[in-house]
């Protein structure tokens, strides 16, 4: 599937057709936010949350939402429809518009709306068996990381230090405090109870934070959300990444130290297990 079908403004058309105007503030500006929805045996999952987190990016950076939470579902179903692969990953991205470059919003632009679909492309066996290298970071984002904003360039530069590094992911602190990964949330097991960042505007709140909320409620895992030192990540029992395209996966280890025998833990093993089992649900 080279050449898929994708829905840009109201049609769809092949993607390499889809074309936009160079004064997208999208281009001009990163103005613009996203989503990254996966798709199971042709079901999107936690559809609810992805829509609610879109409607709150928009909401914070003063698009007017241009769908129902029909209309999106209707829409990202035509395009998933259009694509032969039963699992895939929604990509979605709604800009504030055309308009003559300013930085202040324009007056009267109708948003620009892009949809698409890709196969959903998981981890390998071997990297949930053996775990991944992770590298280390000072994160110097901006301050409103729970926007889902297509601004990007700070992830774009940790992503690129892992790639560097022959990591998978640069996990972020800020004054000393774990945040996150450049395109996933970070979590620590200590004896048996898992922790993550609070849920603030220094991270992203993933879809999956949420699922792991309810996952360590079913099975028991004590979870605590607060600040976490840099020294608690390395001397750590397990280390977890998560996100739409991760699922859970396990760190093996950060800047080249071992994460405690450097094995995934028990802790992984029944999250992921979890997870795959509210996949199948
Ligand atoms: N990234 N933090 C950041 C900075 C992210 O970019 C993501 C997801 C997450 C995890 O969110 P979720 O569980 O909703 O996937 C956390 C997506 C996959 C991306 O940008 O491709």
């Amino acid at each position: 599937m080279n050449d898929p079908l994708v829905y840009l403004n109201g049609a769809m058309t092949p993607l390499s057709e889809a074309k936009i105007p160079v004064l997208d503030r999208g281009f001009i500006f990163g103005d613009g936010v996203y989503e990254v929805i996966p798709i199971y045996g042709r079901r999107m999952f936690r559809s609810d949350q992805h829509m609610a987190r879109l409607f709150r990016s928009l909401d914070a950076i003063g698009i007017p939402n241009p769908h129902d939470k029909e209309q999106w579902m209707r829409l990202i179903g035509q395009v998933a429809a259009a694509h032969p692969a039963d699992d895939q990953m929604a990509y979605l991205q709604v800009t504030r518009g055309v308009a003559k470059r300013a930085h202040a919003f324009p007056k009267d632009v109708t948003p620009t709306v892009f949809i698409m679909t890709n196969p959903i492309v998981l981890p390998s066996t071997d990297m949930r068996t053996s775990g991944v290298a992770c590298v280390s970071m000072e994160d110097k984002r901006w301050l409103r990381c729970e926007i889902k904003s297509v601004s990007l360039l700070g992830n774009v530069l940790a992503a690129q230090h892992a790639v560097e590094n022959d990591a998978v992911e640069s996990i972020q602190f800020r004054d000393g405090f774990l945040t996150e990964a450049s395109s996933s949330n970070v979590w620590i097991v200590k004896h048996g109870k898992l922790m993550g960042p609070p849920k603030d505007n220094l991270i992203l709140e993933g879809i999956r934070y949420g699922l792991i909320e309810e996952l360590c409620a079913a099975g028991q895992i004590p979870l605590e959300a607060r600040r976490i030192t840099r020294a608690e990540v390395f001397a750590a029992d397990e280390v977890l990444l998560s996100s739409a395209t991760k699922e859970v996966l396990p760190v093996a280890s950060i800047d080249g130290q071992m994460i405690a025998n450097g094995k995934p833990g028990p802790v992984y093993r029944q999250l992921y297990a979890a997870y795959q089992a509210a996949k199948a649900a």
